[in-house]
């Protein structure tokens, strides 16, 4: 088989960058190792910075966010007696949107069905091949336990943290940055109306709080837990316990209404990028090449990002021969990825107990500060709305 793109993955990334590039009329084909339903099932992300949204709308997938997304003008940070409501739209003129990565995957999927470009899932031992020359391949086997061999111009790795892309660039070439937190993130999906109105980040003695939702009827809720904690441990009474007293259930009146739990699963944090991001006719973008801690709602939107400075690039590649932006792809993408990794960094160690009283005061301090000073919020607001793709 031939194509112009092997993309290696069908998380945002991948099928976001299949989509543009067939904008641009150019072919492309996915391998991903997981099935499609699968890949549909995960729960992950839920909040879209402005731009993400607008680049979104101008490729035609902005109608179902539009209807069933959920604008907000900010975010609240609060700590115990103290909750402090910063209006992004006031501070930097952008919002951000409330709509799950499922439903995003949902659209893009459909998006490719509709161009009829085509995907494999559930792809075995999925290979790279010279990506130093002018003529990579991939080879992976089939759904049916067929042996197959795809020849590309370039390949897109997509394929997350766990994929061969990133591996597939030698030693001797890449650097690593790592900063593995010593906390990780109990998350529950649960069928009960969100009890806030906008998300509420919470700093608290036994440790951090998020409250976030998915719609009008089903609520996205985080605690701070060890890395090292075993679900079992976590029944649905004590986690609603813990949501209870960390969110401030009775605080000035606010209730936290708990309900059926749907889904639960620990997610352990760290930042990570690895550079560069492109070697040779390989392309990273996404989590392939970098990950954020969740605190600041920037891993999808970073994804996002990347794939739209590549789609840019490989057009200009193809269409005018010009390797300008292929050449500057990976510092032009990791001006971003920096700032995201700075910010997702910041807002995770102002907000998460380290078991050090000094540590305490200081975030108290911070958060004081970003929730009363106008340059303090502005700052926040605008990493947290998001710079433009081309930051
Ligand atoms: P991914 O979504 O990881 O997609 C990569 C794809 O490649 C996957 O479909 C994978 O199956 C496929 N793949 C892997 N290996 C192979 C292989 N060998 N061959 C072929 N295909 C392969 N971000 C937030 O902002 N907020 C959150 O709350 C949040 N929660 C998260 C929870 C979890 C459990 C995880 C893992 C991530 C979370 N993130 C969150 C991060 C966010 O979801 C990611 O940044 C985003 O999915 C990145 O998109 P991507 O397409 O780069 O990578
Ligand atoms: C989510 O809704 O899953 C979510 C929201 C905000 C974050 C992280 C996760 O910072």
């Amino acid at each position: 088989m031939r194509t112009r793109v092997a993309i290696i993955g069908a998380g945002p990334a991948g099928l976001l960058l299949s989509h543009l590039l067939d904008q641009e009329g150019i072919e492309s084909v996915i391998l991903e190792n997981r099935s499609e339903e699968y890949v549909l099932g995960r729960i992950r992300a839920g909040v879209l910075e402005s731009s993400s949204v607008e680049l979104l709308g101008e490729v035609g997938l902005g109608d179902r966010i539009e209807a069933e997304g959920q604008p907000h003008r900010g975010i609240y940070l609060q700590w115990p007696q103290e909750r402090h409501h910063l209006d992004f739209v006031d501070l930097v003129g952008r919002s951000v949107w409330i709509y799950g990565q499922t439903e995003l995957t949902k659209d893009l999927m459909a998006a490719r069905k509709s161009a009829g470009q085509q995907a494999f899932y559930e792809a075995a031992a999925v290979t790279l091949h010279d990506i130093e020359t002018e003529h990579p391949y991939v080879t992976f086997i089939d759904a049916g336990g067929t042996p197959q061999r795809i020849d590309a111009d370039v390949i897109a790795g997509c394929d997350g943290f766990h994929g061969p892309s990133r591996q597939a660039i030698p030693a001797a070439v890449q650097r690593i940055w790592e900063r593995v937190y010593p906390y990780a993130w109990l998350g529950v999906l649960a069928d009960v109306p969100p009890s806030t109105d906008e998300l509420i980040y919470a700093w608290h003695p036994d440790g951090f709080a998020l409250h976030s939702m998915r719609s009008e009827t089903v609520s996205r809720l985080y605690l701070q837990v060890t890395p090292d904690d075993d679900i079992a441990n976590w029944s649905d009474d004590r986690i609603w316990d813990a949501l209870a007293a960390r969110l401030g259930h009775g605080q000035d009146g606010w209730k936290l209404t708990p309900g059926p739990i749907t889904d639960k699963s620990v997610l352990p944090m760290r930042s990570y990028v690895q550079t560069p991001m492109r070697h040779g006719n390989l392309f990273l973008a996404g989590d392939a090449a970098h990950i954020v801690p969740p605190t600041g709602a920037k891993g999808l939107n970073l994804a996002i990002a990347d794939v739209s400075l590549l789609s840019t690039a490989l057009v200009s590649l193809f269409r005018s021969r010009d390797s300008a932006l292929a050449d500057s792809y990976s510092d032009d993408a990791l001006r971003r990825v920096w700032r995201c990794t700075h910010f997702s960094w910041w807002m995770t160690t102002m907000l998460h107990q380290g078991g050090d009283d000094f540590d305490a005061q200081l975030q108290l301090s911070q958060l004081r500060w970003v929730t009363s000073s106008e340059a303090g919020a502005t700052g926040l607001a605008e990493n947290y709305a998001g710079l433009p793709i081309g930051f």
